[in-house]
């Protein structure tokens, strides 16, 4: 993966962009990626980058709707200032959810890892959760078996807004609405304190996986201007 295959957004609708996003990141097969990365080139402030990332989710729930019956809604939304490196992994989340994670303009560099496991486990003859059970890459050997399906991005655009959407499911393929996913991981080579790297982070799901109507978390999550002292997992 180099950052050639990131879409370039010049315009401040990135709805228009939900169908290519959509037959990247939920991917019946692993021909896809399971994941995109918009780079917003327009002048987009924090708050618009979120609203951004609202009008986006909406549009590929209507997607996820159209195809599998259920709408996509959210299980979490946070702000986080955050420099910490993290090795491959999935988020803690239901078998079928969707990481869709905003990020604000900084100096401080990074390296973006997505690894394909589910394709690593579809050439082993495994599930992807009987691969993560068997071959966890926080452990080293399984870390060598994903090293032919690691796509690293770095350059990545850091000064510009951008929208990462990845497929964090680990469903038993072939089950209502299964999709493949990837895990993710990042390094900041080197951290540096007096900068921030701001990540408006939401995590989304079909409806049967959420709970009560989150509408008013969404609204605080689209204006409020409090970042989380918390560390990503
Ligand atoms: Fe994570």
């Amino acid at each position: 993966m180099t950052v050639a295959e990131s879409l370039f957004i010049e315009s401040t609708d990135v709805s228009r962009e939900a169908k290519e996003v959509f037959k990247r990141v939920f991917r019946s097969d692993c021909s896809q990626p399971g994941f995109a990365v918009l780079v917003l080139t327009a002048e987009v402030d924090s708050h618009e980058l979120r609203c951004l990332m609202t009008a986006l989710k909406e549009r590929l729930s209507e997607l996820h709707a159209a195809q599998w019956g259920e709408p996509l809604e959210y299980l979490s939304l946070g702000r986080f200032d955050q420099q910490n490196s993290t090795k491959l992994h999935l988020d803690g989340a239901p078998e079928r959810s969707f990481l869709m994670l905003g990020y604000e303009p900084t100096k401080v560099r990074s390296e973006f890892q997505i690894a394909d496991f589910s394709r690593c486990a579809s050439d082993m003859g495994l599930s992807p959760a009987e691969f993560m059970r068997q071959h966890n890459p926080m452990f080293n050997a399984g870390a060598e078996l994903l090293r032919g399906h690691v796509s690293t991005i770095t350059n990545w655009h850091e000064d510009c807004p951008r929208i990462v959407i990845i497929n964090n499911s680990i469903a038993e393929p072939g089950t209502h609405g299964a999709t493949y996913g990837v895990l993710h991981g990042a390094l900041i080579p080197v951290p540096d304190p007096q900068a921030s790297r701001i990540i408006n982070s939401t995590m989304i799901a079909p409806a049967c996986f959420a709970g009560t109507d989150p509408a008013m978390q969404v609204r605080e999550f689209v204006s409020t201007d409090q970042i989380s002292g918390q560390i990503l997992g």
